[in-house]
């Protein structure tokens, strides 16, 4: 016996990731994984088919997934492949439930057990499963790197016999996984870097990593550690107290996110038109909507002498560390619920009841549609344990 996984190539433009890594097949094997893989998955990456040993490599992802017990994937797969799965077979991605009303459709037709990888909660039991963590820890950084190839200047104080060139200032905005990172990039870089979040129990952390803070006064602490959106009143308060950092700066990274709602507007045009010439902004918040209001997301616009920079999908521009982590990611979760060669869901497990979004035909969460990342979700110890089969291949 033994269980039929099956990993996609993404099809998503731009997506260079892939869920499985030659590093990570061993492993699943001991589980009692039989391993297929859609050839090509990795070619984004440089990958060959090839290095993946012990390891079906098949073209046709339709007759893939037909057999498999569980199929991996980065991004949601295409209609096609959900209609293609085995009845009841499973499925781990991210999903982000509220963009892909026909996708959850299909996989309640289908009663396909989707286990979203945005959903696993921020437990520390369940921080090796965690990949919002580990692409956002990635992005942090990818967005200094990217930065610095924007700006013409240099990062470090450089004394040369000529004189002296920096340091940079750089202004983190948004202190949460990505921000955090950021931060410690910029200051091994060896810039003068200020973070800011809205949630003051933030500060410390900033401190931690040889940043200073902006104090802004204003506490948005929200449900699980996330932000709330601020008041009018508030926003004008950070606003004034924000603008003077804003444009002292010379690359600020925006990474402020509020889960279900758009990106917070952290810096307004008019500050834009106050900052120096050849300052460099990197909003990672595109996806939401951007936190700057000049941002246009995937694309790089020049607002006078600024540079503001929105890339999408961050991660997946550092596809192979992204995937390495991510296919650990998700061999975390799949070690909870294989074992002996066959499958059994714990739904009294409350990472797996938090993480499944859709099982048997039924919505795992009533809200599951229109919210997509909930870390204290008190609903998910209603997920049906008394239909939890234990699948067996
Ligand atoms: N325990 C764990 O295992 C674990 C793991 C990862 C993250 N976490 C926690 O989860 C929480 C969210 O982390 P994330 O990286 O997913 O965050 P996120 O991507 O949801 O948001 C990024 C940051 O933006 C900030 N923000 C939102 N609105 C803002 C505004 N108007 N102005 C300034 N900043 C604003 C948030 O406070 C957050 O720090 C954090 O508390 C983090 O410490 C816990």
């Amino acid at each position: 016996m033994y269980v039929n996984v099956a990993v996609l190539k993404e099809t998503q433009p731009h997506e260079r990731r892939v869920a499985l890594t030659p590093s990570v097949v061993p492993k699943l094997i001991k589980l009692g994984a039989k391993l297929h893989l859609q050839s090509g998955a990795g070619d984004a990456i440089k990958l060959a088919d090839a290095a993946f040993k012990d390891v079906a490599i098949m073209d046709d992802p339709i007759a893939m997934v037909h057999d498999a017990d569980v199929v991996l994937a980065v991004q949601p797969p295409a209609l096609a492949v959900i209609d293609a799965m085995k009845v009841g077979a499973i499925l781990v991605c991210f999903v982000y439930a509220a963009n892909q009303p026909e996708l959850v459709q299909r996989l309640l037709e289908k009663k396909i057990t989707c286990f979203a990888m945005e959903r696993i909660p921020r437990i520390s039991r369940a921080q090796a499963m965690d990949a919002l963590s580990s692409q956002s820890a990635l992005a942090g950084y990818y967005a200094v790197a990217l930065g610095m190839t924007h700006l013409a200047g240099v990062l470090p104080k450089i004394t040369s016999a000529a004189g002296v060139v920096g340091p940079a200032k750089v202004l983190v905005m948004g202190l949460g996984v990505a921000g955090l990172e950021a931060i410690a990039t910029a200051q091994r870089l060896g810039a003068v870097v200020e973070g800011y979040d809205i949630r003051p129990a933030t500060k410390e952390q900033a401190l931690s990593l040889g940043a200073t803070f902006v104090d802004t006064g204003v506490d948005a602490t929200g449900k699980g550690g996330y932000a709330r959106a601020l008041t009018p009143e508030e926003t004008t308060k950070v606003d004034a107290a924000l603008t003077q950092h804003i444009q002292a700066s010379d690359l600020i990274i925006t990474t402020a996110a509020i889960p279900g709602k758009a990106s917070p507007k952290l810096i307004s045009k008019a500050q834009v038109a106050g900052m120096k010439a050849g300052a460099v902004i990197i909003d990672l918040s595109a996806e939401g909507g951007g936190n700057c209001e000049d941002t246009e997301p995937g694309k790089t616009i020049e607002v006078g002498g600024v540079t503001v920079v929105a890339p999408l999908n961050a991660p997946s521009r550092l596809g192979k560390d992204a995937s390495e982590l991510y296919a650990k990611n998700q061999y975390a979760l799949l070690a909870l619920m294989m074992k002996d060669n066959i499958i059994t869901i714990d739904w009294t497990d409350e990472v797996i009841a938090k993480t499944a979004l859709t099982h048997d035909g039924e919505l795992c969460d009533a809200e599951a549609e229109t919210e997509a990342k909930r870390p204290d979700d008190a609903k998910a110890k209603a997920a049906k344990p008394a239909k939890s089969p234990a699948q067996a291949a």
